[in-house]
């Protein structure tokens, strides 16, 4: 029997949602980004799916960060240190399946519940932006 992988391709194929605006970065700025994709790492690190990240989630946390200011309006922080995100390609060592999904969405709505106050977040683009990660995370799903 085959001991290969069977990789799971979301049927939708890529996401269709639109990039998150740039008045969030303009909002923000880098430290309030860093600081938000710290506290979701934090959220990360005490869920079911901590095994799947690295021991340092500090330092994960940041180069997720450096994808996100430029996601969200910033400069292409990532780009420039990592080079092409390809963010389905870079997900694929992870079994990541609809669960593991739901409990990364979660993570993420945790931070953002107080993401106005906490770090500047503009409340206008709250929904658009929980859009997009549900989008976008379906996208990261590989697993059957
Ligand atoms: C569907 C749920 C998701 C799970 C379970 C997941 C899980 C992971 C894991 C395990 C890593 C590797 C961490 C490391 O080695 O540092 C990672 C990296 C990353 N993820 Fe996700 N992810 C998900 C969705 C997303 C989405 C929707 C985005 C962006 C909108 C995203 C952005 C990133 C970035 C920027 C990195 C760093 C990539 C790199 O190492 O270069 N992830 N993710």
């Amino acid at each position: 029997m085959s001991e290969e992988r069977q990789f799971y391709v979301p049927p939708g194929g890529p996401p269709r949602t639109s990039a998150p605006s740039p008045e969030i970065y303009a909002a923000m700025g880098d430290e309030n980004i860093f600081a938000m994709l710290a506290d979701f790492y934090q959220q990360l690190e005490a869920s079911s799916i901590r095994g799947m990240f690295p021991k340092d989630m500090a330092r994960a946390s940041r180069k997720s960060a450096a994808f996100f200011v430029g996601l969200l309006g910033g400069p292409p922080l990532y780009h420039q240190k990592y080079g092409n995100p390809m963010m389905r390609a870079r997900h694929m060592p992870f079994p990541i399946d609809e669960a593991a999904r739901q409990v990364w969405l979660a993570c993420f709505d945790a931070v953002l519940a107080d993401a106005p106050e906490k770090y500047s977040f503009p409340v206008a683009h709250l929904p658009t932006f929980r859009d997009f990660l549900a989008g976008f995370s379906g996208w990261m799903v590989n697993t059957a």
